[in-house]
């Protein structure tokens, strides 16, 4: 039997929670199947305060051994900066295993209500997760003085747009042969400019794929307009983190969109978590809703080669949506939904036997 060596980040305020919801289902979905050999590090704002580091400095060396990596959320403002938190642990683990292709897909769950009348829509959202306006550069002068100035530069790389731009076209493929290519062009006259001739030349090498170039504030309006128009979607870093908060919200809530950091060349671990956060105004509450943690660790089980443990939580999630089951905020507990979903998937029809 294989074995699948997991990592697992907890992190802060819900974080914890739907992480234990979430392996609760794997390990259901596991058994008869695989095994797993997981470790649980306690990296987070709490361990920020007890070190002074958000994960020691062997943190990515350690992660490197393992199959995948699980994330709950990261960030508790109240006490730790999230300039700090998120640039201690997150984003790092995104750049130092070259994660680049950011996979949020957004699709109303059987039963669930999205806030809009059009409910057909299936969009797999790629976002650029390694550059352009998360590079970093940047600084400040003059602190505090009346002639301050403070620059954040986005910086895009050739590589960077076209593997990216490549990762989603070949998504598109796969699905229904359309892709969206999302820039500010109109306004930003360098790297969105750049952005729109790099789409241009794979284009051709994709004859099969038709291809839209829509700016980011019109893209923000179809979404919520006509958002069954849309298939792939692919923006850059700073574009595709809010367009997937949108997306979340027209599939019902941030509670039901999943995420996956792929590394796509598997040179490293790669990272699934929910789009969420921390959600400091529920945690310690016990109603998080837990449907985009078990969603990101189905994507991460198909990543891993268990497409038949995957399907059957997808399926599992879906029957508990379907009976009315963690569709609206506060309706059920964390504990509730995942019992759902356990429940479903032990008398879903391609359970493995208990023998
Ligand atoms: P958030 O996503 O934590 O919360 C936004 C709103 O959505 C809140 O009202 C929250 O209660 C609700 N919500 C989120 N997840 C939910 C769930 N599963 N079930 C029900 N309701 C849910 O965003 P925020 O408040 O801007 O950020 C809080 C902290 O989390 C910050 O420190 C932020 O930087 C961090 N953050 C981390 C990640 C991550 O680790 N991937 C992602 C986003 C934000
Ligand atoms: C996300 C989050 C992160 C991001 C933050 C917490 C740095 O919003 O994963 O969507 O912007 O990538
Ligand atoms: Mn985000």
């Amino acid at each position: 039997m294989k074995t699948h060596r997991l990592a697992l980040i907890p992190g802060d305020g819900i974080g914890v929670d739907v992480t234990d919801a979430a392996m609760a289902v794997v390990r259901q979905a596991a058994a008869g199947r695989f095994a797993l050999d997981t470790e649980t590090f306690p990296w987070s704002c709490a361990f920020y305060h007890e070190t002074g580091a958000m994960m020691p400095e062997d943190g990515i060396e350690t992660l490197r051994r393992f199959d995948a990596i699980y994330l709950g959320a990261v960030g508790w403002p109240q006490s730790v900066p999230d300039s700090v938190s998120l640039h201690g642990l997150l984003l790092p683990i995104r750049k130092a295993f070259d994660q680049y292709a950011n996979i949020r897909p957004h699709r109303l769950l059987r039963g669930v209500e999205g806030p809009l009348k059009a409910e057909g829509f299936d969009i797999l959202c790629i976002r650029e997760n390694t550059e352009g306006e998360y590079s970093g550069a940047g600084g400040r002068v003059h602190p505090g003085r009346d002639n301050e100035v403070a620059t954040e530069v986005a910086i895009f790389t050739r590589k960077g747009v076209e593997r990216i731009l490549r990762f989603g076209f070949d998504q598109a493929r796969a699905r229904r042969g359309h892709l969206t290519s999302v820039t500010k062009s109109n306004a930003q006259k360098y790297s969105m400019v750049f952005w729109d001739e790099v789409t241009r030349e794979l284009a051709a090498e994709y004859p099969d794929v038709t291809v839209s170039h829509m700016h980011i504030d019109a893209m923000a309006a179809k979404m919520v307009m006509a958002p069954q128009d849309l298939d792939v979607v692919v923006a850059s870093n700073l574009f595709g983190d809010i367009l997937t908060d949108l997306g979340a919200a027209i599939q019902g809530g941030l509670g039901f969109a999943a995420s996956a950091n792929i590394c796509p060349d598997g040179s490293g671990p790669s990272m699934f978590e929910p789009v969420h956060g921390s959600a400091p105004d529920i945690a310690g509450k016990g109603i998080a809703n837990p449907i985009a943690a078990i969603w990101s660790a189905a994507m991460m089980l198909e990543h891993l080669g268990e497409v038949e443990a995957a399907a059957d939580i997808l399926r599992a999630v879906e029957s508990a949506t379907a009976q009315g089951i963690g569709t609206r905020p506060g309706s059920h507990s964390t504990d509730e939904i995942t019992a759902a979903v356990l429940a479903a998937m032990a008398t879903c029809p391609n359970a493995p036997s208990a023998i």
